[in-house]
């Protein structure tokens, strides 16, 4: 995996300052810094997005689709309820990861309902801007390119 796109949703420009309790003090400058030490070292390239607007989420990752082997993915409250994000994920068959800061499944209950999990090999949470390098490692750990995301449902409900 050489290519991969990092995927920052909505209210994530805020980080550092945006409640502190729960995300920390870390910016997302940093956090982009530190993933781009890690994908350095290992000769893999990163296009990082964040966007507040689901439709440039949705075409960053339409385009993936002919650059990209991977997509390490924080989808902010949009992984709560934006099936148009997880059909987009879905159409372009490329692996991906979910990452959150915080323990989603530890906190509001809307906030334990992933509706992009299911498209994703996994999803790494709780574990502050740690949470971003164990999903590169992880997406990494999945390899090349690849139409067959493990750990993905194959129905259709
Ligand atoms: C978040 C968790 C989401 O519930 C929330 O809406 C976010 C950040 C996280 O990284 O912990 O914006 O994705």
């Amino acid at each position: 995996m050489k290519n991969i796109l990092v995927l920052h949703g909505p209210n994530l420009n805020l980080l550092g300052t945006r409640e502190p309790e729960v995300y920390g003090s870390t910016t997302l400058d940093e956090i982009n810094a530190q993933l781009e030490a890690v994908a350095a070292a290992q000769g893999v390239t990163l296009r990082i997005v964040q966007s507040n607007h689901e439709g440039v989420l949705m075409d960053a990752i339409h385009e993936a689709k002919d650059w990209a082997d991977g997509i390490l993915i924080n989808p902010g409250a949009l992984t709560h309820y934006s099936y148009a994000l997880r059909d987009a994920l879905a159409g372009v068959h490329l692996p991906a990861v979910e990452v959150h800061l915080s323990n989603i499944h530890a906190r509001e209950s809307f906030r334990r309902t992933s509706v992009i999990a299911e498209v994703c090999a996994g999803q790494i949470c709780g574990f502050g801007p740690r949470s971003y390098l164990l999903g590169l490692e992880a997406l990494l750990a999945l390899g090349g390119r690849s139409g067959n995301r493990p750990g993905a449902r194959q129905d259709t409900d």
